[in-house]
């Protein structure tokens, strides 16, 4: 039987999780689906935010359905879902970003640059550590490569290679594997990146770049398509596969059955593709469209459905739909 750990985590993960949940149940009733409690909620209850055990119980998933977690601002907490996607070796994170008139795959680099974990702070002075290796880079490039031919499009390559050593580095590996397999391919300083893909989206297919820059264009490039509540992402490595929106655990509108449950419903969705059923993950899709064409829509889009009101359309449009 497949498994499914769902972690809804902290603040709306508690509201949208369980919108993307029902949905799964609605479409595949035959998969066992899990909880595990791990995030700012866990730490303040136990003093440990996500344990060996957690991490272990999460590997036994055949995917993970993630909401967000809550890092608190303290020295020596290290965030949830960093500790999770190093320990799954999930190294490529895919953030989808369609619309209309374009369909761009953002490839976030997921395990090492600035988040390489090598740090240090002192009373004058702290470093971080940005270390990128070929090994990290030769697989994200692979990956984006491997994507951009699927869709028959083209790879894009942000970086900040003026500047920084480690960038020449990741882009010339990236430009590499994209000559060595014929798949057209340019590249763009991050920076002028972020703001060309607002105001030419449609000219952008697959776009790879490293850890913090993908963090930061996919919360950026979010703006195409109304913002963090529609963005889902798939975090997918050799072994282990997580679904997550793009956004965090959002304190200010938590509780309040107001979030977008969008981007979980999609992150659901993925995680649907990714165990072979497309024709399920189209079905989602298109409840969302076909929801939001009704006019049923949550605050961020000027509507005044809550959270649980638009997943209950989004299950009733499953239901009577194809
Ligand atoms: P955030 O993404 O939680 O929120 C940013 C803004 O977008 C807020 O104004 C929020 O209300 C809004 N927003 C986000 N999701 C929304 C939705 N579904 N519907 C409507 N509005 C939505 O980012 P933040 O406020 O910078 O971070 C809050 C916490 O979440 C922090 O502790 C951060 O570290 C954490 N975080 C966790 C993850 C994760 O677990 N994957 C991702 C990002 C941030
Ligand atoms: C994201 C988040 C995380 C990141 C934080 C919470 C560590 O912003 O998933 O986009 O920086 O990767
Ligand atoms: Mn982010």
């Amino acid at each position: 039987m497949k498994k499914i750990a769902v972690v809804e985590g902290d603040g709306i993960g508690h509201e949208v999780i369980p919108v993307a949940k029902h949905v799964l149940e609605l479409l595949h009733p035959e998969y066992e689906y899990f909880p595990v409690e791990v995030g700012y909620g866990r730490w303040e209850r136990t003093g440990c935010p996500c344990t060996d055990p957690d991490i272990a119980e999460l590997k036994t998933a055949d995917a993970i359905l993630f909401g967000a977690v809550t890092t608190p601002p303290m020295k020596d907490y290290q965030s949830v879902v960093l500790r999770i996607r190093k320990a799954l070796d999930l190294y490529a994170n895919l953030r989808p970003v369609k619309d209309g008139g374009f369909d761009i795959m953002i490839v976030r680099e997921n395990t090492e640059g600035l988040y390489s974990g090598i740090e240090e702070s002192g009373p004058d002075r702290a470093t971080t550590l940005r270390v990128v290796t070929r090994k990290g880079s030769e697989r994200i490039a692979k990956t984006a490569v491997r994507l951009a031919r699927e869709r028959g499009g083209r790879l894009t390559v942000g970086h900040k290679a003026n500047v920084l050593k480690s960038d020449v580095f990741f882009r010339d590996i990236c430009l590499a594997e994209a000559k060595a397999t014929g798949i057209p391919c340019n590249d763009k300083f991050i920076d002028a990146l972020s703001l060309d893909i607002l105001q030419h989206p449609e000219s952008y297919d697959v776009v790879v770049t490293t850890n913090v820059f993908g963090d930061i264009l996919s919360d950026v490039a979010s703006y195409l398509v109304g913002g963090l509540g529609f963005v889902p992402s798939a975090n997918i490595g050799d072994r282990y596969a997580l679904f997550e929106p793009v956004h965090g655990s959002a304190p200010d509108i938590a509780g309040k059955n107001i979030a977008n449950p969008i981007a979980a419903i999609r992150s659901g969705a993925l995680l649907l593709a990714y165990m072979g059923d497309k024709s399920g993950a189209e079905r989602t899709e298109s409840a969302i469209r076909e929801v939001v064409a009704q006019g049923i829509r949550t605050r961020d889009l000027g509507g005044s459905a809550g959270t649980r009101e638009f997943g209950d359309a989004v299950i009733c449009a499953l239901r009577h739909g194809q």
